[in-house]
């Protein structure tokens, strides 16, 4: 269920290289929002990996310094559910670049742990579209046997 607008809404987070030791203060914010998180995996990209989940941005100048920086270290991504998650965790996250953050969004997770244009601490989905995309590309649902990779929450 990933319906925009109710409290199933889900979202990828991810949080870059550069700030994969903030996550303790990354989770706080996440909890303070009311966002659960419902899925999560640490993991190391390769650059195959890299390529495939920021393809649509294949074409842009940056692109090589996108991959070279999301396959530096490990990832950590999460699956979040909440009200509106897609917009809130974007807006936890604050502007792109974390100069800009800084001025405008002091509190956001990029004017907090974020570093400059390349280095700027997470990522989030920016549509039903690519939510659902995203969380398939670090969750797949057909994972075999094994324990499932999804929490259940019931309502209190
Ligand atoms: S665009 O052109 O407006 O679509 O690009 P933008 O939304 O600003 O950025 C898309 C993602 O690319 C990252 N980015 C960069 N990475 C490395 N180097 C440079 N110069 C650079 N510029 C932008 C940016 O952080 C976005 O990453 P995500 O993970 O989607 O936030």
């Amino acid at each position: 269920a990933n319906q925009l607008g109710s409290k199933e809404e889900r979202t990828l987070a991810l949080v870059k290289p550069d700030a994969v030791s903030k996550l303790g203060d990354i989770l706080e914010t996440l909890h303070a929002a009311n966002l659960i998180v419902t899925k999560a995996k640490m993991t190391k990209l390769t650059w195959s990996q890299a390529v495939d989940f920021y393809v649509e941005h294949q074409s842009k100048p940056f692109f090589s310094n996108l991959v070279q920086f999301m396959t530096s270290g490990p990832v950590v991504a999460m699956e979040l559910m909440g009200d509106g998650s897609i917009a809130a965790w974007r807006r936890l996250l604050g502007p792109t670049d974390p100069a800009v953050a800084g001025r405008e969004a002091r509190d956001s997770v990029r004017a907090r742990f974020g570093t400059d244009g390349v280095q700027n601490a997470g990522h989030g989905s920016d549509s039903l579209a690519a939510a659902a995309r995203e969380v398939e590309f670090f969750f797949p649902s057909t994972a075999g046997p094994g324990p499932s990779n999804t929490a259940q929450y019931t309502e209190c």
